[in-house]
């Protein structure tokens, strides 16, 4: 039953062989590099996610303690480069704007504390970029379409809520009533669906927390069920044993450390879980040899396993690691700078 999961639970598994080092220059050295294969086929298949790998990859080179190994000015040109009149982003310079893309974009700016040189180049370019949100909340229901052709999802509600707090324009949007989308999409399980009476789903949970972690709102969430439901994502069984999944009966994957990991972690209950064993599963992930982390022991690395990966760890409080704050996917420092707390 859920209901079994409480403080003393972690250590249930802590039977999985112990680590295990994190191999951290070799994880720089690919993160450095992500950008310079461009003879690869995977380079360009991955082109659509251009921004979002940067975001990634900064984060990652951010928590392995390397914040300046990439070009700061590189960084911020390719950011601008992406950006439309409309204040919205694209993934790579000529490609259309997506609101999640924007949220890489605002993110990036973050990391790279580079809000006044966008001032700088694009005057008014803050509030453009806000004012690219409005428009997309669902006066109907509360919450957010992607663009004016989607569906709704719950991805760009919290894509919205997370551009717009950093941006200091979260006045731009009707909060409360984002709120009460998501309490609607409660299920009787502790979980949260993609919409109402849809079945729970980590990747769901991670956004609806994080939006009313932003909206100062967790006091609606029934905190023990839910923690009940994330820490019976971990597999007890098996290669993977340790690991994370996203949904009942579905296989452990490394971001799972990061959507569930993050979930207890905005709820209190990261010792829910058996950390050391979830440690051991992430640490088996990595290629030690060229860096990167993949989803599960022995597959092919990638940039978005490998910075939920560091992630999961950073929670996890891996000795080396910058704190990561699990609202944002972001190091703490830099949203305690932008966010003022
Ligand atoms: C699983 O998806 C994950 C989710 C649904 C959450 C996605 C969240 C975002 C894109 C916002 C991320 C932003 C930050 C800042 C971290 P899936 O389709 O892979 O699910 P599956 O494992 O069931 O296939
Ligand atoms: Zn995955």
């Amino acid at each position: 039953m859920s209901l079994v999961a409480g403080p003393g639970r972690g250590g249930a598994l802590s039977s999985a062989p112990s680590p295990q080092q994190l191999h951290t220059s070799a994880h720089v050295r690919y993160t450095q590099t992500l950008d310079k294969r461009h003879d690869e086929f995977e380079y360009w298949l991955t082109e659509h996610l251009r921004l979002n790998g940067l975001y990634w990859g900064l984060t990652a080179l951010h928590l392995l303690g390397k914040p300046d190994a990439l070009p700061r000015a590189e960084v911020l040109d390719f950011v601008l480069s992406c950006l439309h009149e409309s204040g919205g982003m694209g993934a790579a310079p000529g490609h259309d704007a997506h609101m999640l893309y924007t949220v890489s974009g605002v993110q990036i700016l973050a990391l790279v504390d580079g809000f006044e040189e966008l001032e700088a180049r694009v005057p008014g370019g803050k509030e453009k970029i806000a004012n690219s949100y409005c428009g997309l909340q669902d006066p109907a229901t509360g919450t957010f379409f992607g663009d004016q052709y989607g569906e709704p999802d719950t991805r760009f509600l919290y894509g919205a809520l997370n551009a717009l707090s950093l941006l200091g324009r979260l006045d731009l949007v009707d909060v409360p009533r984002a709120v009460t989308y998501i309490e609607s999409c409660a299920n009787p399980d502790g979980g949260y669906g993609n919409s109402p009476g849809a079945e729970s789903h980590s990747g769901q949970i991670f956004t609806y927390l994080a939006a009313l972690s932003i909206a100062d709102r967790l006091d609606t969430v029934d905190t023990e069920h839910l923690a009940g439901w994330l820490s019976e994502r971990q597999v007890s069984v098996g290669e993977s044993k340790g690991g994370l999944n996203g949904r009942p009966e579905k296989k452990e994957d490394v971001c799972y450390s990061w959507w569930v990991l993050s979930s207890l972690a905005m709820l209190n209950r990261v010792h829910w879980i058996d950390g050391k064993a979830l440690e051991s599963f992430i640490l088996r992930c990595q290629d030690p040899e060229h860096g990167g982390i993949s989803d599960r022991p022995g597959d092919m690395v990638d940039v978005f396993h490998t910075v939920f990966g560091l992630a999961g760890l950073s929670i996890l409080k891996f000795p080396g690691l910058e704190e990561v704050d699990p609202v944002y996917c972001l190091p703490r420092s830099v949203t305690r700078k932008v966010l003022g707390k």
